[in-house]
């Protein structure tokens, strides 16, 4: 196996395996025969996420519920009306739902995801929560109408192959970017944009704050050990002062860069690509 295809190999089940909550036929890839496709480039294939989705029925990506709850209560009214980018087969809006958020609405890429997923929020009774197939690079929505839009782990899908994490390839920026135009399009004037990913904020600040949007930007870390980072981005509330502007919730950030070692840095900055 090539170094490349080593790294992708090891990145892929990186992850994979920080899965809480797995309830299905084991995604398991005979080469490796461990958990996920061959390389974390396959994370790109729209056929990857039917074909999965059709054999598995939940799988969370990072954290389940319970451990970002207090931090979506502290930033999601009851009366919010909540966008979920790439809902997958997780349990993420019904946990909203149950919190009494119940104007929700998912959209994901998959058909397959999106069917199954209605299915099982009608056979729960969630009936009010809606669900579509659509890409969250094209958002089929009108400017101003959602007061805060979500997305766990969805974005991640698009840096898997952005190269130098420092200097992402322009493909990698265009796709992060036409997401991001969306949200903040479709956004309410102040409304918020919720990201929860393994993404370190030296590589999510530059796209998150290029001039044109005009949020703020403050992130918390949550997880045992390894760290998750839960963004808010706060639509109109930007303000002149970056420094100010940029509020960061959690002082055990300089410890967490002491645990990116092994899978989860390579996964996380793909540093050693450019070595090959
Ligand atoms: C890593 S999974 C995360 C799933 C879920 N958010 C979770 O937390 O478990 C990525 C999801 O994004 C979906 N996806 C990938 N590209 C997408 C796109 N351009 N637009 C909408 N959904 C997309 C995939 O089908 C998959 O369900």
């Amino acid at each position: 196996m090539s170094a490349r295809a080593d790294k992708e190999t090891r990145t892929s089940s990186a992850m994979e395996n920080r899965s809480a909550n797995r309830n299905s036929v084991p995604n398991l890839n005979p080469e490796t025969d461990s958990v996920g496709p061959p390389s974390a480039l396959t994370y790109l294939d729209p056929h990857y996420w039917d074909e999965r989705f059709s054999s598995e029925e939940h799988y969370e990506w990072f954290k389940d519920y319970s451990h970002f709850q207090h931090l979506i209560k502290s930033n999601i009214y009851t009366s919010s009306s909540v966008l979920e980018l790439g809902c997958g087969n997780s349990q993420l809006c019904e946990e909203l739902y149950k919190d009494g958020i119940v104007d929700i609405t998912c959209i994901d890429l998959s058909s397959v995801a999106v069917e199954k997923m209605q299915t099982r929020l009608l056979s729960k009774g969630y009936k009010e929560i809606k669900v579509m197939q659509a890409d969250m690079l094209d958002l089929p929505f009108s400017s101003d109408c959602f007061d805060v839009v979500i997305e766990k782990g969805t974005m991640d899908v698009l840096f898997v192959d952005a190269g130098d994490p420092w200097n992402p390839r322009q493909e990698t920026v265009s796709k992060v970017m036409a997401t991001l135009d969306g949200v903040h399009r479709v956004l309410k004037p102040d409304g918020i944009f919720i990201s929860i990913t393994f993404g370190q904020p030296h590589f999510r600040r530059p796209l998150f704050k290029d001039p044109k949007f005009t949020w703020s930007m403050e992130y918390n870390t949550f997880g045992d050990g390894f760290h998750y980072f839960f963004y808010i981005l706060r639509k109109g509330k930007r303000c002149n002062d970056e420094k100010e502007d940029e509020k960061c919730k959690d002082s055990s950030i300089s410890l967490y860069q002491d645990e990116l070692e092994g899978e989860d840095y390579l996964f996380r900055t793909r540093f050693d690509d450019d070595e090959d």
